[in-house]
């Protein structure tokens, strides 16, 4: 009898803890890394509007991603490099954040919420871009 209560106690409050560490890290924003195909990644530049200041191989309003792969090749902090610029925005690194394009868009990347861009997406996306992973979904 008191074992059978002392069971039940136990397997609630595994699933009560259970619960509460999932919770804590979907709070943290962790670890959603999702498995995306290359395919998946390419497709969330153009549903998170980067493609409007971004392209693969030409610069639009920001750098291309070739550009960006070829600076920071070889930089051990690279990912979380770029995972700061993206989250937090940034200016300055590329351009002058004074001048602007032809039709009069400032020269920074602007930072990306959470809530719109989860950390594992994001994660996601800089590694493709530093993995050069256009060559997989192009083929070259
Ligand atoms: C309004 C235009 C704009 C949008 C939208 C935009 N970017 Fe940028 N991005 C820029 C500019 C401009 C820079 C160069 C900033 C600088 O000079 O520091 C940049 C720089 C970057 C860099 C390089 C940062 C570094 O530290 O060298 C990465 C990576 C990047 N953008 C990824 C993204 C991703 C991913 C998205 C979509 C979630 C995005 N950008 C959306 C304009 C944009």
């Amino acid at each position: 009898m008191l074992r059978g209560v002392n069971a039940r106690y136990l397997a609630l409050a595994v699933v009560v803890l259970g619960l509460g560490y999932a919770g804590f890290l979907w709070l943290r924003g962790e670890p959603s890394a999702p498995s995306l195909s290359p395919e998946e990644v390419q497709g969330l530049f153009l549903k998170k509007g980067c493609t409007n200041c971004h392209d693969i191989r030409n610069p639009l309003v920001g750098p291309s991603f070739k550009a960006i792969a070829q600076r920071y090749q070889g930089d051990p902090d690279a990912e979380q490099k770029l995972f700061d610029s993206v989250r937090h925005g940034s200016q300055g690194k590329w351009y002058d954040p004074r001048t602007t394009t032809a039709y009069g868009i400032r020269r920074v990347m602007p930072a990306q919420d959470r809530k719109k861009l989860p950390d594992g997406e994001l994660r996601a996306m800089v590694r493709w871009i530093l993995r050069r992973e256009w060559r997989i979904t192009e083929g070259r």
